[in-house]
Formats: C-alpha cells, structure tokens, sequence
C-alpha cells in the first residue's frame, strides 16, 4: 500500500500485519491540528528531511524562517545546531505548544498566517517543511504566501520547501473504507493505529482525507477523527506559481537523499522537493 501520509515523514510506526482498523462511528470530524500533543507524538519525529534542510541551513548565509512550523519539528533541529531560527504557524496550540517544548528558548516562536507573514529580520533560508505548501489549496493563498516568503529573504537568500509527489495512480485511488497507514505510541504506550479515508476532486487538485485513531488493543477511539484537505500540484505549475513570485528553482529532487526528479526518478518519487533562490539583484 502507497500511503499519502507514510510520505510525510518517512519513519512513521508500521503497525504489525495481524493489526485490522475496527469499523468507527464517526459523528464529528476535529480540525486534524487541534490537538499538538497527538500530532507531535503521531509526526514530531525527526524524519529524512531534518538532515536536508539542516544541510540548507549550514549552507545558508544569515538566519532561518521556518513557516508553518507546526510544533517545531525543523526550527528545533535547526536551531539546535547553532542557527538563528524564526518559527511561524497560524495555530495558537501548535506555537504554545512549541515553545513548551523550546526549554533553552533558542527559537523565536510566531503566531502569525503566513499568508500575511511579517516577521523581523531579512533572511538567508526559509523552508516550508512536511507538505505544509500544500495546506494552501488556492492560488491566490499560495502566491500570497511565496510572495511574502520572497519579502522576508535577503537577496541570493534559498526557500525551499518538499510537497508529496503528485502521483496520478495515488490521486486516482479512492478509499471509502479506512486503510491502515501507520501507528504510534501515546502517551500510556499504547500502541495506536491510524487508518483514513481519501478522495480526490480532479478540478481543485484537492485531496480530502478523514483519520481515525483507534487503540490497537480494542479498537475503541483513541482521539476524535479528523478531516484535512490537501492541495496537490504538479511541477510544471508549482514552476510557474515560483516564476510568478520571482523565485529562481536551482534544483528539484525526488526525495531528501538528493535525487534530481528526472522523468524515471518521478515514477517512484518520496516527494517534490524544490531548492529556490531569490535573485541577488532584483528587476522593478
Ligand atoms: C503538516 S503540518 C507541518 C508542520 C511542520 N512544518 C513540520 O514539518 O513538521 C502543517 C502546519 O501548517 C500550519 N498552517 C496551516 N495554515 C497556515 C497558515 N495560513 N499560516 C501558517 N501556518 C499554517 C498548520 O497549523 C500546521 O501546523
């Protein structure tokens, strides 16, 4: 099974094989970041892309602007290794619980829409790290946000952000009876399992998905089911989505290891990565 969110992180929990999801009455779906310590324990593990973009980082000259952070999961890292680092969410919960976890206060936390971002400070990398991108699932949300991005870099600064791949096979696959995708341990240590949903609208290039959460052991629910709705894009889009914010791409990959997304590297891609630069100097 191709998992959409096994491809967010790359080391996600694998329940073992004799694990089935019980059926689940779903009454309401929860926003699926209304609860950071969940998320953080289900996705706040390293994952192949820290190294990347730590990599960027050491690279970059200046500061890090980490938008849409989430919990923290990349600022951390980044900032752990000596770099100045400003982290950005919209969410309230997702930005305190952050900063309960930033103990040395070594990052500077934001609450802030990035679609509206203004933050202190010229930067030498922005990131948009585990598919965050495509949380903007209009075009108008999108350039809004790659326009404010190229705003807070320094000019010959890196953005670079990795969305899933758009794998057509993937976007096809409709899925009405939830399928296991991963587990993880709470904080008992129970082992929970994570199934979902999903369906795609070809005109919006929107995947909606609806997770469920149940304990391993019994099946009851272990956190209410979620619903997201995820923009996918393509690369010949996202090049001119980057164009039009006046972003040079220097180099697109199929994975985090540095693949370059060559036409057989795509068929079996872990993700779009794009590396950008804003242009030393700038044309009115
Ligand atoms: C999939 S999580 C990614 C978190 C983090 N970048 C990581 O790699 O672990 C998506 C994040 O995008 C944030 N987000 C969604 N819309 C946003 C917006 N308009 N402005 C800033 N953050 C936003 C959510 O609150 C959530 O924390």
């Amino acid at each position: 099974m191709t998992s959409i969110e096994t491809l967010e992180h790359d080391v996600l929990e694998t329940p073992a094989d004799d694990v089935t999801a019980a059926p689940v009455a779903v009454t309401e779906l929860a926003d699926e970041y209304g609860d950071p310590a969940r998320y953080d324990l289900e996705y706040g593990t390293a994952g192949l892309d820290v190294p990347f973009y730590l990599a960027l980082a050491e690279r970059a000259d200046g500061t890090v602007l980490d938008v849409a952070t989430g919990t923290g999961r990349i600022a951390l890292a980044i900032a752990e290794a000596g770099h100045e680092v400003t982290a950005v969410d919209v969410n309230p919960a997702m930005v305190e619980f952050a900063i309960d976890k930033d103990v040395d206060e070594t990052v500077t936390w934001v609450e802030q829409d990035a679609r509206e971002l203004k933050v202190r400070g010229k930067f030498g990398l922005a990131i948009v790290a585990g598919n965050a991108l495509q949380q903007f699932v209009a075009n108008d949300d999108r350039a809004a946000v790659l326009k404010a991005i190229y705003r807070q870099l320094a000019p010959g600064a890196t953005f670079a952000f990795a969305i899933r791949f758009p794998h057509t096979s993937e976007l096809a696959r409709r899925v009405e009876t939830p399928e296991i995708w991963h587990s993880y341990t709470d904080v008992t240590g129970s082992q929970v399992i994570v199934s979902g949903t999903q369906r795609y609208d070809a005109t919006s290039q929107v995947m909606t998905h609806e997770t469920y959460r149940q304990y391993a052991v019994d099946g009851t629910p272990a956190a209410a089911p979620t619903t997201t709705a995820v923009r996918y894009s393509f690369p010949q889009e996202l090049e001119a989505a980057l164009a039009a914010a006046r972003f040079e791409v220097e180099a697109t990959y199929a994975d985090f290891a540095g693949t370059a997304l060559t036409t057989e590297s795509a068929a079996t891609a872990s993700a779009l990565v794009y590396v950008c630069r804003k242009p030393e100097t700038t044309k009115r």
